[in-house]
């Protein structure tokens, strides 16, 4: 039993990776402490409505390290497949889970090899950065969650002792251009406050849903996590409160098998989804910065000038906003972490520059990153690596 009080994980100043026992020691007091902040923590639910050219909803909700082929065996996720579009080549980034849900909201993963107690500098922005930018409101949902906002490392199940919620698996939280802000922390919620949110008909626009550990898979099977997935999922398929022109992900962080392909099952659906979609399957290349790509794209948002710049936007939305799905034939594995800040097996690299020169159909990188990074142009350059997505190679657009 391991996890932080948020007193303790709030004074880790460190930027790079804190081994979780010099924060706190699992002690009983910790238990304490986490019922003490429980009781005054702050919620919110702020909510807009801002129109998208493809959807004005999305919600992705995670699964974990499952092959492509035994979830798209499964009944419960076969339900979903037929309610939606298969996507048959969406790949992981690396291997183990938490890089994975890091770069899908950041833009890249740092180097970052396993799934230690990270935060990424204050000066890197994320995907909430581009929505605020616009108004568009946003939150996470994680199971299990003791209390919105919650920085500790884990928490688990007070009766039994079995893995809960875990930090690794909460993307946001990670970065604390987040955790630093009281009002976003106050976003960060629970299922609990799901379901008061939906009741009230007060869901962001935009937001993550991380099932607990027993539900999305990861110390149990797929099976377990299609049942999950069926009962939270299949009565919001017809919740005005939930359908409102949205866009749902299901997906994987990653393959379970290290020694093949990190390809990922993964399906689009929701009420944006066309009607002559539904039940199709999308071959084209993608994979998790296509979900930044593809939620920047909708919105006319800004770039991170990262690995989101260039990503393949699902094809269901680039049709709508007229940009290219590029043909890829992928054959790497994405096994692997590249060097970074981050890394632990000795592969150091230099903090990466976004490059904010970039330009993706017509849009540019966030004024606030080009205040911050503009000057700093001849060091943009993301170290060479050994496995790296295409978009590494950053294209320019003009
Ligand atoms: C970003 O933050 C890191 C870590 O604190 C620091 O080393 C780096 O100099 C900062 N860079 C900029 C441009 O702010
Ligand atoms: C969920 O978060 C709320 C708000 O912080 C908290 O009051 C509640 O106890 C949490 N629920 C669970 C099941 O942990
Ligand atoms: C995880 O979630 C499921 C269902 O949502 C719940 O039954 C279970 O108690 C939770 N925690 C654990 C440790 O299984
Ligand atoms: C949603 O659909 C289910 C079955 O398809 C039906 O039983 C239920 O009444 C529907 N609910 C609403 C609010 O339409
Ligand atoms: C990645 O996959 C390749 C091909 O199967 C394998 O040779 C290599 O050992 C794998 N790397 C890791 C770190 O699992
Ligand atoms: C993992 O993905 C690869 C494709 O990239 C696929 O061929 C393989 O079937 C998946 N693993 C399993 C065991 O299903
Ligand atoms: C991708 O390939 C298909 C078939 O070869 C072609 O029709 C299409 O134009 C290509 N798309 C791009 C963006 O190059
Ligand atoms: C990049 O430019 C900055 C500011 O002009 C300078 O301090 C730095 O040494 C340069 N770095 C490299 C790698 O040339």
């Amino acid at each position: 039993m391991r996890f932080f009080t948020a007193a303790a994980a709030a004074s880790v100043v460190s930027v790079a990776i804190a081994a979780p026992t010099s924060v706190a020691s699992p002690t009983a007091t910790d238990v304490t402490d986490v019922y003490a902040a429980q009781a005054t923590a702050k919620t919110r639910s702020p909510t807009s409505c801002v129109k998208g050219a493809a959807f004005d909803r999305y919600v992705s909700i995670w699964f974990e390290n499952t092959d492509f082929d035994m979830a798209a065996a499964d009944p419960n996720f076969k339900f979903f497949a037929e309610k939606g579009i298969t996507l048959a080549n969406n790949f992981g980034l690396t291997h183990p889970s938490e890089p994975n849900y890091m770069a899908a909201v950041g833009g890249d993963y740092f180097g970052l090899d396993g799934d230690p107690f990270t935060q990424v500098p204050q000066n890197v922005s994320s995907v909430v950065d581009l929505l605020e930018d616009k108004g568009i409101s946003w939150g996470l949902y994680q199971e299990d969650m003791p209390y919105s906002g919650f920085q500790g490392f884990q928490w688990v199940n007070q009766q039994n002792g079995a893995n809960d919620y875990v930090r690794k698996h909460n993307p946001e939280i990670l970065y604390n251009s987040v955790a630093a802000k009281p009002e976003r922390l106050e976003v960060i919620k629970n299922t609990t406050m799901f379901f008061k949110d939906l009741q009230e008909d007060k869901l962001p626009q935009w937001m993550f849903i991380t099932p607990n550990m027993t539900s999305d898979g990861h110390d149990t099977s797929v099976t377990t996590a299609g049942i999950w997935l069926r009962s939270f999922l299949e009565p919001l398929l017809n919740n005005t409160n939930f359908m409102q022109n949205t866009l749902v992900l299901i997906t994987f962080d990653e393959n379970e098998t290290y020694t093949i392909q990190n390809r990922v099952f993964s399906v689009l659906l929701g009420d944006a989804v066309p009607k002559k979609l539904i039940g199709t399957t999308d071959t084209n290349f993608y994979n998790h910065y296509s979900e930044l790509a593809t939620v920047e794209a909708n919105w006319d948002l800004h770039t991170l000038g990262r690995y989101d710049v260039g990503a393949n936007v699902f094809a269901n939305v680039a049709s709508q906003v007229g940009e290219p799905v590029r043909n890829w034939t992928e054959s790497r594995f994405y096994n692997l972490s590249y060097p970074g800040i981050f890394n632990a097996a000795g592969e150091w690299a230099p903090q990466p520059v976004p490059n904010t020169n970039l330009r993706i159909n017509g849009r540019t990188v966030l004024p606030s990153i080009q205040a911050t990074w503009g000057h700093l142009q001849n060091e943009t350059i993301y170290h060479g690596a050994l496995e790296v997505p295409d978009g590494y190679h950053l294209p320019v657009y003009p």
